[in-house]
């Protein structure tokens, strides 16, 4: 059975919805239908269709490869999203280098930047021999050099224009127009393109999030401008787990693979000071020592809470508990929080350590040097249990952590650690503290 459309006799201007005045020629009352065979999709069988290339485009980026999945697919789009500043540019043109290095050709699409600024900082990192680079940001000759080379790295999505299409370049519209057509070029040609777009702090302004059902894979590029950390996770992957995270440090010479991200997360960590807590995340696969800071002073007007790497409404809830449980008040305190380092930690686990910080800044009293903290804090108080606990400890008694509290619930055993079992905050502060 044929589809039918509506098609106006006026222009010849399609739809599938009835409407009443024609949108392209503006005539009332002129849509007929007509049978339409180009509409209707010829059913494949599955067993036909032929296996999607598995061979990844590596850039021997070890840390980028693994969050990738491996490496690029060809014909795969993917976004590396992260706030200006933080490292884009230098991480894509170093996996450019690699490619390169890996035989294959890339097209760096500079929009952000003149060819000379790009070619300053190919030669500050060591690479770029070997990349192409056009200044171009037309989106339709953009489409045209796509299957010209086997990654594109467009640097950024911001900077593209489609000409068919009204409004600014970076507007909603336009992100997603030029990435929906670069997706299409890319599958059609089987390039793989890795589209760079800025996002603000708060992840939804510029665009890029509403991108990410238009492409295969999304990476975040995270860390804090004033630290030297960076993390790249993968937030959506098509084609691998969302569970890696990659850590590199910025250096002056480029982005750095970081092999010991505990050890150096825990290197500016001093012991003995009040309101310090370690716990350890898990990121992906990977175990994660990390300091948790708290501060806890006189509010001069309402109590504030601020979290920097710390979700602010998991602040204020755990502040309340600490209230309600421990006696400790804080209704007239500012309490800061943060995740040395410069990383998120978003993570249930890290609770008990941030309830313990909090506790020992209120208090003036710091915690024992080789204590560290895993658990979830519940609403009313009690200690939770989180996975992965072996391997947390694993990390925790490898960065010199002799004593962990953990959950009741916990089934851990460990040799050279003290694993001392808490029911609820109150009895962890007793411990602690
Ligand atoms: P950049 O890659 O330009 O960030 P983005 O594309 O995300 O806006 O790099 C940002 C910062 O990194 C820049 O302010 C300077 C610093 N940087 C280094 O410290 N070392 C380096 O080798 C390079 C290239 C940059
Ligand atoms: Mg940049």
């Amino acid at each position: 059975m044929a589809a039918t459309i509506l098609v106006c006799i006026e222009c010849g201007h399609r739809s599938l919805q009835w409407i009443g005045r024609c949108p392209k020629c503006g005539a009332w009352e002129s849509f007929q239908g007509e049978s339409d065979n180009s509409l209707i999709p010829r059913p494949v069988r599955i067993a036909e269709v032929r296996q999607s290339s598995n061979d990844r485009i590596k850039s021997g980026i070890n840390e980028l490869d693994r969050v990738l999945g491996g490496g690029l697919v060809p014909g795969s789009v993917v976004l590396v999203a992260g706030e200006p500043g933080i490292g884009k540019s230098t991480l894509t043109l170093q996996a450019a280098a690699g490619f390169v290095a890996n035989g294959k050709s890339v097209l760096l699409v500079c929009g952000e930047e003149s060819l000379e600024q790009v070619a300053d900082r190919a030669r500050r990192v060591g690479g770029g021999v070997g990349i192409d680079a056009v200044p171009d940001t037309d989106l339709p000759s953009l489409v045209e050099l796509l299957s010209s080379h086997d990654v594109v790295v467009v640097d950024s999505i911001q900077t593209l224009r489609d000409p068919q299409l009204a409004g600014d370049q970076g507007s909603v519209s336009q992100v997603r127009s030029c990435a929906a057509a670069i997706g299409r070029a890319a599958r059609a040609s089987g390039s793989a393109v890795i589209l760079v777009g800025h996002v603000t702090k708060d992840g939804t302004v510029a665009g890029p999030r509403t991108l990410e059902h238009l492409v295969d894979a999304v990476l975040l590029f995270e860390g804090d401008r004033g630290h030297q950390l960076r993390a790249v996770r993968s937030v959506k992957n098509r084609y691998g787990s969302t569970a890696e995270l990659g850590v590199f440090e910025m250096r002056p010479d480029g982005l750095a693979q970081v092999s010991d991200a505990s050890g150096l997360l825990l290197t500016d960590r001093q012991a003995n000071v009040c309101g310090s807590v370690v716990t350890c995340m898990m990121e992906g696969r990977r175990p994660l020592a990390i300091e948790i800071q708290a501060l806890a002073i006189d509010a001069s007007g309402p109590a504030r809470r601020v979290g920097t790497g710390i979700d602010n409404s998991r602040l204020m809830t755990l502040a309340a508990i600490l209230e309600k449980v421990s006696g400790i008040i804080l209704s007239k305190k500012d309490v800061y929080a943060s995740a040395a380092g410069g990383l998120r930690a978003g993570e249930p686990a890290v609770d008990l350590a941030l309830v313990l910080a909090i506790a020992s800044t209120a208090k003036s009293k710091p915690l024992g040097p080789d204590i560290a903290a895993i658990g979830e804090v519940g609403l009313a108080g009690e200690i939770r249990g989180v996975p992965n606990m072996d391997r947390r400890i694993q990390e925790l008694s490898r960065m010199g952590f002799s004593t962990v509290l953990v959950p009741s619930s916990a089934s851990v055993e460990a040799e050279s650690t003290k694993i001392v079992r808490t029911v609820d905050v109150k009895s962890a502060i007793s411990f602690a503290l």
